[in-house]
């Protein structure tokens, strides 16, 4: 079995899908390994890493994404611009592909996905059940987004953030808000507590409250029921209008006087709720910083932009869209290794693929097979759209 691993072309894409480690441990297996030359480079990963692994670089891209069984990939597949061909329209008819490919979002590309009769899985849909954590990439990502949200933070905070005891005096350490405790929130959590802030944490999931705790940061909580906020699978529910305004006045309280707030509110499926009102900005202490990190999700800052940074009433709003780009090389290790674990699931023996269409995660992640849209969320909101396809009803003829 041929796996191919291409170099990235979605500008500031930094990462890449197999490291040198992971593309000896597939070759070990069995596997024969093909790399397009520079796939590595900007997560300081040279070609010749790769061919000591036991890789192959590849003639060029088309003979890449032409002869692999299997193309690992970060990004979506897209136009590739040098190549002059879709990345899909390059990939064999009938191979597989293994990317985060937010379906939802990226509807177009499921289509051209059937077309070619692809079977692709979508590392964002594989899901967040113990036996999965291996695999679990969303999470892997958001622990860099949360370290980096804070080191972004600290970047255009004109102060210090731990308290020093000097001969000229005595600065206070700064304070820091964090808005969502899930895996971003966590470690933003601790990276500001590392760097010797004090921190104030919300959840509307009161389970989180002891994790926030041993964190050594302090847990604000959010005067709901246990059995309101969270559904059976332990994750957070969207809640009412006024749950948000009554939620918005309790973060209020600190915000006023935080130096680095970090957002990361989301209930998965729905559009982030709004807790940061631009009259809370405005309230702020200026020179404060916020890292709304679910700016493409809508923000929970009501003034933030995606991928931008903004200032608003003297407050710094950076809405970056892409912050596990930026540490490629941690990255790029946590995601290839997501990523080999998820191939083994698929090919067990670790030579050749054996799908078990029965598998949970096999199931909850794979998008479309033998030019159908397998997955039923992404069928419907393809219905929804009223986006034509083959084998499907609707009669929108162009995208
Ligand atoms: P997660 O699901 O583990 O955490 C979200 C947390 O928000 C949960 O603990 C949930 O209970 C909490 N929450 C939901 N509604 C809330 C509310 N109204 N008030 C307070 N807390 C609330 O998700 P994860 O993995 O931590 O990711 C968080 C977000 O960060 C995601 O939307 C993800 O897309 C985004 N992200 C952004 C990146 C970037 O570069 N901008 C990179 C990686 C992740």
């Amino acid at each position: 079995m041929k796996v191919g691993i291409p170099k990235e072309v979605l500008t500031n894409e930094n990462r890449v899908a197999a490291t040198p480690e992971t593309a000896g441990k597939m070759v070990k297996g069995g596997m024969e390994v093909l790399v397009e030359t520079g796939a590595g480079d900007a997560s300081y990963m040279p070609d010749g890493e790769y061919q000591k692994a036991g890789a192959r670089i590849a003639a060029g891209t088309e003979e890449l994404f032409g002869s692999s069984d299997v193309v690992l990939k970060v990004q979506r597949p897209m136009l590739n611009d040098k190549a002059k061909r879709h990345e899909i329209d390059m990939m064999k008819e009938g191979a597989v592909l293994i990317a985060f490919l937010f379906p939802f979002a990226n509807l177009e590309v499921v289509v051209k996905l059937i077309e070619r009769k692809i079977t692709a899985f979508s590392m964002d849909a594989v899901p967040r059940i113990s036996r999965a954590q291996m695999m679990d990439a969303l999470s892997s990502m958001s622990t860099v987004a949360g370290y980096k949200a804070v080191i972004m933070a600290a970047d255009h905070l004109k102060k210090f953030i731990p308290m020093l005891s000097t001969a000229a005096g005595t600065v206070h350490p700064a304070k820091t808000v964090v808005i969502g405790a899930g895996v971003a929130g966590l470690q933003a959590i601790a990276t500001a507590k590392r760097l010797g802030s004090v921190v104030t944490a919300f959840d509307t999931r009161p389970a989180v409250g002891e994790q926030i705790k041993s964190l050594g940061a302090e847990f604000a909580p959010l005067d709901v029921r246990h059995d309101e906020t969270e559904d059976s699978g332990g994750y957070a529910k969207a809640m009412s209008s006024e749950f948000y305004r009554e939620e918005q006045d309790i973060i209020r309280k600190h915000t006023k006087d935080a130096d680095i707030v970090i957002s990361t509110a989301l209930v998965p499926g729905k559009p982030a709720p709004t807790l940061i009102t631009e009259d809370m900005v405005r309230e702020m202490k200026p020179g404060s910083v916020i890292v709304d990190l679910v700016a493409e999700q809508g923000g929970n800052c009501a003034v933030s932009e995606a991928g931008k940074t903004v200032e608003r009433h003297n407050v710094t709003i950076i809405g970056t869209t892409n912050l596990p780009s930026t540490v490629p090389v941690h990255a790029s290790q946590f995601y290839a290794r997501n990523i080999l674990t998820f191939l083994y699931l698929l090919a067990p023996d670790k030579k050749e693929l054996k799908l078990d269409m029965e598998d949970e995660i096999i199931k909850g992640s794979l998008i479309t097979h033998n030019g159908e849209i397998t997955h039923t969320g992404v069928k419907e909101a393809v219905k929804k759209a009223n986006i034509s396809y083959p084998g499907g009803l609707s009669s929108r003829s162009h995208w």
